[in-house]
């Protein structure tokens, strides 16, 4: 593998068994004290995402959304709490002491300057569950239409706290797709929260289909630190099995980058981003 030619790379047995555990005990205790939080429910498909101000504020906030699957058509939840949500996000690692310091283990920063990234950001963190049964898919996508810079300098810090296999949905990607244009820009429609997002087309070259070549997929061991260039195509697909595939991911800018007040992200002034 190499990070040039391929845009992305593995790291086995980056963070320890303890650190991963501490991640998941606090992600629970997050997910129990948030029980009585409004509901979101989160996905990559257009309509779910578009509007949503719980998603558009959560920039400098530590907050659970829901799995789509968690609920009847009734809108009542058919599984646990505990069972019910997608991800935490999206500034974990700097208002919380536990996401902190393991995101800021010395091996993160060794990962950004693997990546080549000289001055890295921490932008946003999330803790992804893929719950078994219910684990939702998480469409073909680049991270720069989410976390758009100029010039393009997203990478993304994927740690398997679980193992990932292709039955709990594990990540897929397109092996030197990183080389290929930005296909869309996800942005605010408007100044206010409650005026929603757009996507806007960039370029017209289709993503990979899910699931097929020339997507792989990534199958690692728990503690596996999996790099992901900005523009790789990547995808992963439904849990139907019966465990969990828990991942934590944190996404890094350059600090001299340009980052547009138009996207979704967007930090309080007395939060300011911090590097490594
Ligand atoms: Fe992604």
């Amino acid at each position: 593998m190499d990070w040039e030619r391929d845009g992305y790379l593995t790291i086995p047995d980056a963070v320890s068994a303890e650190d991963r555990r501490r991640l998941m005990d606090r992600a629970a205790e997050i997910v129990r004290e948030a029980a009585d939080d409004p509901v979101s429910v989160f996905s990559t498909h257009e309509q779910s995402r578009t509007s949503d101000e719980w998603f558009l504020s959560s920039g400098g906030e530590v907050r659970c959304f829901f799995e789509e699957e968690a609920f009847d058509a009734d809108g009542r939840l058919v599984v646990p709490i505990e069972r019910s949500i997608n991800k935490i996000g999206h500034a974990q690692h700097d208002v919380d002491d536990v996401y902190s310091e393991v995101s800021r283990r010395p091996v993160m920063a060794e990962a950004a300057a693997a990546a080549g990234m000289r001055d890295p950001l921490l932008l946003q963190s999330m803790h992804i569950f893929k719950q078994p049964r219910i684990g939702g898919e998480v469409t073909c996508h680049q991270d720069a239409t989410f976390l758009y810079t100029e010039p393009m300098t997203v990478v993304g810090l994927w740690l398997a706290l679980e193992d990932a296999t292709l039955d709990n949905g594990c990540l897929w990607v397109e092996p030197g797709g990183h080389r290929g244009p930005l296909r869309t820009r996800f942005h605010r429609a408007g100044a206010s929260d409650a005026d929603g997002t757009a996507f806007t087309t960039l370029d017209d070259t289709p993503l990979p289909e899910p699931g097929r070549a020339p997507l792989v997929p990534v199958e690692v061991p728990a503690g596996t630190l999996v790099l992901l260039h900005g523009l790789l195509p990547h995808w992963s697909g439904p849990n139907r099995s019966g465990r969990s595939r828990e991942a934590y991911s944190v996404h890094l800018v350059e600090r001299d980058a340009d980052y547009p007040a138009d996207n979704w992200l967007q930090r309080p002034a007395d939060l300011p981003l911090r590097g490594f």
